[in-house]
Formats: C-alpha cells, sequence, structure tokens
C-alpha cells in the first residue's frame, strides 16, 4: 500500500514556500550522464514523486516535453499554480502507473522521492516507459546535516542532530533506503549500465527561518506534528531560540549554511 504522509494543504504550502530545487552538482551529473547516452534535442522527462514541482521546474530548459507526477492532490495543486510553462505539466497518479506510454521517456527522476514508491512496481514502470538508451535519475539528501556558520557551527549542528533525535522515533520504516544510501533500490535496477553516486556534498546558503522551514517539510516532523502537536511545535520554537543565541543576533533571517550529503543513482536502458 501507498505510503501517504504528504497530503495535507497545509504540508503542501510548506513545500512550495522551503523546498529547494535539486543542487547543481546533481543536475550536471545527471545531464553529463545522458549526454554521453541520448542525443540532443531531448524529447521528454518525467518527474516521479514531483511534490510541488522544485525538482520538475529545473528540467524545463532542456527537454521539449516535462510531467511532473505525485500522488497527492495537494503537492500537485501547488504545483500548478507555482508554474506556467507551455512544455511542463502535471497529473496526480500514482509512481506505479504513470499516464505515459511505453518507450516514449528520455528521462525519468525521482528528487528525494523513490523510497516512498513500491520498488519492485516502479522499476517496471519506469522500464515500460523509458525509450533504449533512456536513463534514470534517483537522488536524495541523506539526513547527517550540518548548521555552519563561523566558528559556531559545531555548536548549530548538535543542536540540528538534537532535533533530528528527537524526531528519531517518527522516522518511517521507508526512510531506511535513505539512510543506507538507497544501496537495495540500485541493486534492484535491473540495467547493466548502472552507477550510484555517493557523498555529493551540498553547501546551501540559507537563512535560519529557511533551516527551520526545511525541517518542517520533512515527514517525521510531520508526523510529530499529527501525533504531538504542542510538542512538535515548541520543538521549532525552542530550536529557533537556540540557534538566535547561538549566533547572538535576534532575527530568523541570518544566514547560516546547510551542508548536506547526497546521493544519486543513475542507470541507463539497454538498447
Ligand atoms: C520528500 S517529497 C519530494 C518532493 C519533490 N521531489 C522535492 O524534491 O521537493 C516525496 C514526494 O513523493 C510523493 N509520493 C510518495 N509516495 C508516492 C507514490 N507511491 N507515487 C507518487 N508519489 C508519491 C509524496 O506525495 C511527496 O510529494
Amino acid at each position: 500500500m501507498a505510503t501517504r504522509l504528504f497530503e495535507g494543504k497545509a504540508h503542501a504550502s510548506y513545500y512550495q514556500k522551503f523546498r529547494f530545487s535539486p543542487p547543481q552538482e546533481i543536475q550536471d551529473l545527471i545531464f553529463s550522464y545522458m549526454g554521453e547516452r541520448l542525443t540532443k534535442p531531448y524529447g521528454f522527462a518525467v518527474d516521479v514523486g514531483c511534490g510541488t514541482g522544485q525538482s520538475t521546474r529545473i528540467l524545463v530548459p532542456y527537454f521539449e516535453k516535462i510531467l511532473g507526477t505525485d500522488i497527492s492532490p495537494a503537492q500537485i495543486d501547488e504545483a500548478e499554480k507555482a508554474d506556467d510553462f507551455p512544455n511542463l505539466t502535471y497529473s496526480a497518479c500514482p509512481a506505479e502507473e504513470l499516464p505515459v506510454d511505453d518507450a516514449s521517456v528520455d528521462l525519468v527522476t525521482a528528487c528525494a522521492a523513490v523510497h516512498w514508491f513500491d520498488t519492485e512496481k516502479f522499476l517496471k514502470e519506469v522500464d515500460r516507459i523509458l525509450k533504449p538508451r533512456g536513463c534514470l535519475a534517483f537522488f536524495t539528501y541523506v539526513p547527517d546535516m550540518e548548521v555552519h556558520y563561523k566558528d559556531r557551527s559545531e555548536q548549530l549542528t548538535k543542536v540540528f542532530s538534537k532535533v533530528q533525535d528527537a524526531l528519531d522515533p517518527y522516522v518511517n520504516d521507508k526512510v531506511y533506503h535513505v539512510k543506507t544510501g538507497y544501496k537495495d533500490i540500485f541493486d534492484a535496477i535491473p540495467y547493466t549500465d548502472k552507477k550510484r553516486v555517493e557523498k555529493i556534498t551540498v553547501k546551501m546558503p540559507m537563512t535560519v527561518a529557511e533551516v527551520l522551514g526545511l525541517m518542517q517539510t520533512f515527514s517525521m516532523y510531520q508526523s510529530f506534528l499529527k501525533a504531538e502537536p504542542e510538542k512538535a511545535k515548541e520543538l521549532v520554537v525552542a530550536t529557533e531560540q537556540r540557534f538566535l543565541e547561538i549566533l547572538e543576533v535576534s532575527t530568523t533571517e541570518a544566514k547560516v549554511e546547510l551542508w548536506m550529503n547526497n546521493v544519486c543513482l543513475l542507470a541507463s536502458k539497454p538498447e
């Protein structure tokens, strides 16, 4: 059965506000991998589990046609409100049943999403829709994030780690795939031309408000909020206070740097 943790309208609007686009490092990796296997112009890309479209709209300049899909109508609704590109459409549907013709797709992406899908069914669906030599790119950030600011990085990261500890009881079983760097999903990809790139470190400038906002998009925070709303809100307030104390500032517009490790699976369907 599908795991439905991203359905609420409030959660979707947090997504629209605080999720970031896939880092340039990962985009470069994908387009260089594709460039070695397919010739331009690229025709059709499908971004599965697209949320509010942050991972989808980056594909607009590269493809004639792009489809973003997500099981949550609330997420699709936010994506459609945000975007108006003639070559981009969205559809609310499960990853395991995509409204896409056989052998029609150059690239299938899933950003911070493939671990939520039924791996076996999804990989069959990807194989059905990919053209020969078509590529897949499944990537995500992994939980060991660090918050950096001058000589305060250790203290800030400790606060962030404490948040992750507090959220630990609410981590869904599927997040196991993320913690293990998508190893099992990689092994399940049925193609010989495949690679798993680990430890792609990305340093993202963010305000304290953006770090706190991002934290509230995490599925484990949303599960905590559902189970214990008061405690969950207190956690955000306490974290904000600690960040401001450590930084010796009074505004959440203060800038820090969030360091994230990412993993990316790349593969290409045989001819
Ligand atoms: C962590 S979010 C990532 C969203 C977006 N790709 C991003 O990077 O911001 C995971 C998304 O996968 C979607 N999802 C979960 N299970 C799904 C399924 N079986 N089929 C399609 N989408 C699914 C959720 O609704 C959610 O929007």
